[in-house]
């Protein structure tokens, strides 16, 4: 017998993944359509589609058009939509009054998928930038973001939305008390069946920037930031203070935002309190993927497959993103 010429391995995990059969048989986590939520810009007109330039492959759907998408959402095994207003400078002012005009776009819009489509959820973002001459969040008067002037904003445009039929209210604003104020207004007004997932940690990030495109922010805000009111990306023990406010406030899930730089936040987040824990994988996060793609640097598909499933191990429930119907058409395919 010749002796080994190397020490015997004392574990052999290549074992597991020899072929596809046993890989499939100990896959830890698995991505389905189930898991996602589609983000979609609705914009005025009528049949129309008008393509974002910073995200390729998105566009604005004219009402009619986003209560289309919502049934192919359907149609794809997507459980809910997002919707997210193209608004016209007419449309804005500093008092963000559009916020909570029951006619609105997206309050048009979620009447229309309802009435299309009413087994698809519909989450609608509760905050004034998309309204809000200036551009952020909250109301501006001299420079500072008033905290609980807008949540009196932010409780009328909740209001609406849930008037509307939104399912989902996703106070997206990071001003403070906003959940437990929204929560009240609900329970007052009889929407007890209103779910709130709050963006409980959401960062001051710069991978927002296509989507400030789209719904035609990025002027309003121009060199201003959101530091005063989105957090530090230096923090992850504050992410946790946030949800346990936001939980404590009456939220129903929990969201993470951006997605891929925070997965470390997602974890925790998830470990700590064990509820319906969701991540964003925002505007830039799909900008970066699909310009790499485009290049042909990186598979487009293989790449998106594969960034969804690490916020599944890193505990999310569900993941807001882009690549929805695309994902969900490559896993039924
Ligand atoms: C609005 C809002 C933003 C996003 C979702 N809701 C932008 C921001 O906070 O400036 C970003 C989503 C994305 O980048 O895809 N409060």
């Amino acid at each position: 017998m010749t002796p080994l010429a190397a020490p015997f391995p004392h574990g052999r995990p290549r074992r597991l993944r020899r072929a596809p059969w046993i890989r499939d048989l100990v896959a830890e986590h698995r991505l389905t359509a189930k898991d996602l939520i589609w983000p979609i810009f609705v914009r005025e007109g009528v049949d129309l589609e008008e393509p974002v330039a910073s995200l390729p492959g998105v566009s604005r759907l004219s009402v009619d058009r986003a209560a289309r998408a919502a049934e192919q959402a359907a149609e794809l095994g997507i459980p809910c939509v997002a919707l997210f207003p193209y608004t016209e400078a007419a449309d804005k002012n500093p008092e963000a009054t559009e916020a909570w005009n029951p006619e609105n776009l997206v309050n048009r819009a979620t009447r229309a998928i309802k009435a299309a489509v009413p087994e698809v959820g519909v989450l609608l973002d509760v905050a004034l930038d998309p309204y809000n001459s200036d551009g952020h969040d909250g109301l501006v008067r001299d420079g500072v973001i008033r905290n609980d002037e807008t949540l009196i904003a932010l409780g009328k445009m909740a209001l609406a939305q849930a008037e509307a039929g939104a399912d989902i209210l996703g106070p997206s604003d990071m001003m403070d008390g906003r959940v437990g104020y929204i929560r009240q207004l609900l329970e007052e007004q009889e929407f007890q069946d209103t779910l709130i997932m709050s963006y409980a940690a959401k960062y001051a990030s710069c991978f927002y920037g296509p989507f400030r495109d789209a719904v035609g922010a990025t002027g309003a805000l121009g060199a201003g930031d959101k530091k005063t009111y989105q957090m530090d990306p230096a923090n992850g023990d504050e992410a946790l203070r946030e949800v346990a406010i936001d939980l404590a406030e009456g939220a129903d899930m929990v969201m993470v935002k951006p997605g891929m730089p925070y997965l470390d936040v997602i974890a925790r987040v998830k470990a700590e309190f064990r509820v319906p824990t969701y991540a964003y994988q925002v505007s830039g996060e799909y900008a970066m993927l699909q310009a790499a793609a485009l290049n042909g640097w990186l598979d487009g598909d293989r790449a998106a497959v594969e960034s969804l499933l690490a916020f599944k191990r890193a505990g999310c429930d569900g993941i807001l993103t882009y690549l929805a119907p695309r994902v969900a058409g490559l896993i039924a395919g």
